[in-house]
């Protein structure tokens, strides 16, 4: 996702975290002095991909050939994909015996891979980089390209025609509180077990359905996807922001409360 999605999925997750779970996700995040709310910190892993933290580049998704559509650990890159980058940054986590500095790194990049796995072309087809490399003409509007049409515009579309008069900045909170207002009071599994392939082929599942633009688009070709593409992406696109934010907010509370790690 881009700025905002992750900004929400936090967010959302934040307001379900047990009072252990927020406790230490607070101590840890105030040791960051770039970040003053755990919601802020969740684009982090984006913002050192190309700096810091230059191996971590390929976690932030995973592609699948056309032939096979079961995610497997084994559909792992060499050098790392998301469902291994979130076990492995939800057993640091975990692990109290890990240093501060750490943990707070992993919870940065776990919070941060709980969106990408959710956003459905971080778990795609490959020989296009996850729709990058499909151009689209945005409700004839725009020239985007596929992925960032999941990462950010059908977002920020949907919050510019719910809340136009609210400054841009803030239009993300308008919109985290109205997906939180939707998610059922005992709905929500407060603690929750890692199941890193399984939201991934959730993910994969929605890329291959017959709705998605996988459908008909072909890389290097402009598609055009029409006004009733846009309001059935704006469904999955919420619903799949809801998830993350809940499954975010459950792993942490199982991986910082005092139960124990059932990983
Ligand atoms: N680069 C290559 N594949 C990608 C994907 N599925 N998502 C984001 N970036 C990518
Ligand atoms: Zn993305
Ligand atoms: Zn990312």
């Amino acid at each position: 996702y881009g700025r905002d999605g992750h900004r929400i999925v936090c967010d959302l997750a934040y307001r379900h975290l047990t009072e252990d779970a927020r406790s230490e996700v607070d101590r840890l995040i105030a040791l960051d002095p770039q970040f003053d709310h755990f919601r802020d910190a969740c684009s982090w892993a984006d913002e050192v991909r190309g700096t810091t933290h230059r191996h971590t580049a390929p976690w932030h998704y995973v592609n699948q050939t056309r032939e096979d559509p079961h995610i497997d650990p084994e559909d792992c890159a060499e050098d790392g994909c998301i469902t291994q980058a979130i076990d492995l940054h939800a057993g640091i986590f975990a692990d109290r015996a890990r240093s501060d500095a750490e943990r707070l790194e992993a919870l940065k990049f776990l919070a941060h891979w709980m969106g990408d796995v959710h956003q459905p072309l971080h778990v795609s087809i490959e020989g296009d980089r996850g729709g990058n490399d499909i151009p689209v003409l945005w409700r004839g509007e725009r020239f985007t390209n596929l992925h960032r049409v999941w990462d950010s515009e059908i977002l920020l579309d949907h919050m510019s025609e719910e809340w136009p008069w609210a400054p841009e900045v803030q239009r993300w909170q308008y919109l985290a509180d109205a997906l939180d207002a939707e998610i059922p009071l005992g709905g929500v599994d407060v603690y929750a077990r890692l199941d890193s392939i399984g939201w991934a082929q959730e993910s994969h599942d929605i890329v291959r359905s017959r709705e998605f633009a996988y459908y008909w688009a072909r890389a290097d070709q402009t598609i055009e996807p029409g006004e009733a593409y846009y309001q059935r992406s704006l469904r999955t696109s919420r619903d799949r922001l809801k998830q993350a934010g809940v499954r975010l907010a459950g792993l942490l509370n199982q991986l910082a409360g005092e139960r124990e790690v059932a990983a």
